[in-house]
């Protein structure tokens, strides 16, 4: 089995999909952390004419050691530098095959990221794209880097969530656009409880549908 995480920064679709996995005891992976390292390790060239060849081999030489530092892999300064190296074609296609085999290990798994229902598992069992109003989302950012102990400045937080789903949108490369067959889930007035009991009710619902031979579109 495998499900499909879609949706904006700090939607809470890390946090959903993790549940997700939980409950069906499945592996989750994180596939903006994939993004995220290859910002990290482009972050020199960044805005420099050296951006893409440095990000395209940073993508191909990409391993497994450099998903451990999660407090330099979440900042939000490191998210940004993920949506500037994300809209390089090469860069997409570099990490294709490792989300890919990861989606199409025995069992199955939950990926969450951008487009994973619509370009790395199409042939997902259930998609969910999740939505919430960007001020809920500036602030469940916030909570989260203050709870790490990181000062956040609200006005400029919501302006760089702000621009870089800007950015992940109108990346013509992205497929950041719920799948015609993602069911979307607006989290605003949700908690992360209710949050996964909606989701679970989706999965449960596109499972139910697929047993039945139906489209659930
Ligand atoms: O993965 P994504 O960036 O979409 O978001 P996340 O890291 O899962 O969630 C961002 C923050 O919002 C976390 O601290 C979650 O605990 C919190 N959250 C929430 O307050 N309410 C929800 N319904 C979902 C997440
Ligand atoms: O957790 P949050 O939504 O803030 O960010 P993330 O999921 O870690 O993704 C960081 C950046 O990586 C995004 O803003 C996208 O530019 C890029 N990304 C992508 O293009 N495709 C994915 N499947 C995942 C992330």
């Amino acid at each position: 089995m495998i499900i499909a995480v879609d949706g904006p920064a700090a939607s809470g679709k890390g946090t959903l999909a993790s549940g997700l996995a939980r409950h069906y005891g499945l592996p989750h992976l994180d596939t903006g952390l994939l993004y995220r390292a290859v910002g990290l390790a482009s972050a020199a060239a960044v805005d420099g004419p050296d951006l893409e060849p440095t990000a395209i081999a940073a993508a191909r030489s990409l391993d497994a050691g450099q998903l451990t530092d999660l407090d330099a892999l979440t900042a939000a300064e490191t998210g940004v530098l993920a949506s500037k190296v994300a809209v390089i074609a090469e860069v997409r296609a570099a990490l294709f095959d490792f989300q890919r085999n990861f989606a199409l290990q025995p069992g199955g798994a939950v990926l969450d990221g951008r487009d994973i229902g619509t370009k790395i598992c199409p042939d997902a069992d259930a998609k969910l794209f999740i939505q919430a109003d960007s001020k809920a989302r500036m602030e469940r950012r916030a909570r989260q880097l203050e709870a790490r102990g990181v000062a956040v400045d609200r006005y400029a937080l919501f302006h760089q969530i702000e621009e870089r789903d800007a950015r992940d949108m109108l990346n013509p490369n992205g497929g950041f656009y719920p799948a015609p067959d993602a069911h979307l889930l607006d989290t605003t007035l949700m908690g992360i409880e209710a949050a996964l009991r909606a989701a679970i009710a989706v999965v449960e619902t596109a499972l139910a549908l697929k047993a039945g031979g139906q489209s659930p579109s």
